[in-house]
């Protein structure tokens, strides 16, 4: 067969494995080598199937993916936002939903928000790859209304599979949807920032959003003093 007939030949297959993955209700492909996510050669210990911590991120990812636990948002969504970062990171920030830049790159906090996240994190001698960055919800909800009850349910779990595999040593949950979630609490942020609160035995700190700090630009020395206390916590708890 002459090489233009093979490939030819090859995109009629791929077309056909594609046609009925579509049948058997597959929605999305993950892309191979782009998962964002970061991670050592670590062993693990047994009962983690000899898969180190981004492998097994990696394998929650593509089952995350496939998710239709929310009709509505997996029928309006571009793309599932899993999360991005390192799988054995130290601090995990935790917020609230993807927007319409993070549904269309399918990257969490890449928008204006986003941008003040990063230098938050930089703040404290930080990069975006050391750290993980994660949502309550891993799909946009339509027009970025607030998560429904139902759909913080449906995602919940694979936050708490997301925690459990990085392991970090401190969580920062931005804003009320985050710090509600993850501490079955009905308190504000206002009442929450600026003391660290316990999730299954790692400290949380919680502070203000940063889409709520482009509004309220006042607010922002409230979070630099929580990032402060994220970094003494880290200094102390080391290595
Ligand atoms: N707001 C969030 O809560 N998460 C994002 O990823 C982007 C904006």
């Amino acid at each position: 067969m002459t090489p233009g007939k093979k490939i030819i030949e090859l995109a009629r297959k791929t077309k056909g494995y594609l046609k009925r993955l579509e049948e058997e209700g597959v929605k999305q492909i993950p892309a191979a080598g782009r998962t964002h996510l970061e991670g050592s050669p670590k062993p693990m210990p047994d009962g983690a199937k000899g898969l180190t911590p981004r492998e097994r991120l990696i394998e929650l990812k593509n089952e995350v993916e496939q998710c239709v636990r929310c009709e509505e948002l997996a029928k309006t969504r571009h793309s599932v936002v899993f999360g991005a970062g390192h799988a054995e990171a130290k601090l995990c920030f935790v917020g609230e939903a993807p927007g319409y830049d993070e549904d269309q790159q399918g990257l969490p906090f890449v928008g204006r928000a986003g941008q003040l996240l990063t230098k938050i994190i930089e703040s404290i001698g930080l990069s975006r790859k050391q750290v993980f960055i994660c949502n309550v919800l891993k799909c946009r909800p339509p027009q970025n209304r607030n998560p429904l009850p139902d759909e913080i349910l449906n995602c919940e779990p694979y936050l708490v599979k997301q925690l459990e595999i990085i392991k970090p040593r401190v969580i920062c949950a931005l804003g009320n949807f985050a710090a509600q979630t993850l501490l079955k609490t009905g308190k504000p942020v206002s009442q929450l920032r600026g003391n660290f609160h316990d999730y299954h035995g790692i400290p949380v700190m919680v502070t203000f959003h940063p889409a709520y700090l482009l509004r309220n630009p006042d607010e922002k020395r409230k979070v630099w003093e929580d990032m402060k206390r994220i970094k003494s916590e880290l200094n102390r708890l080391k290595p």
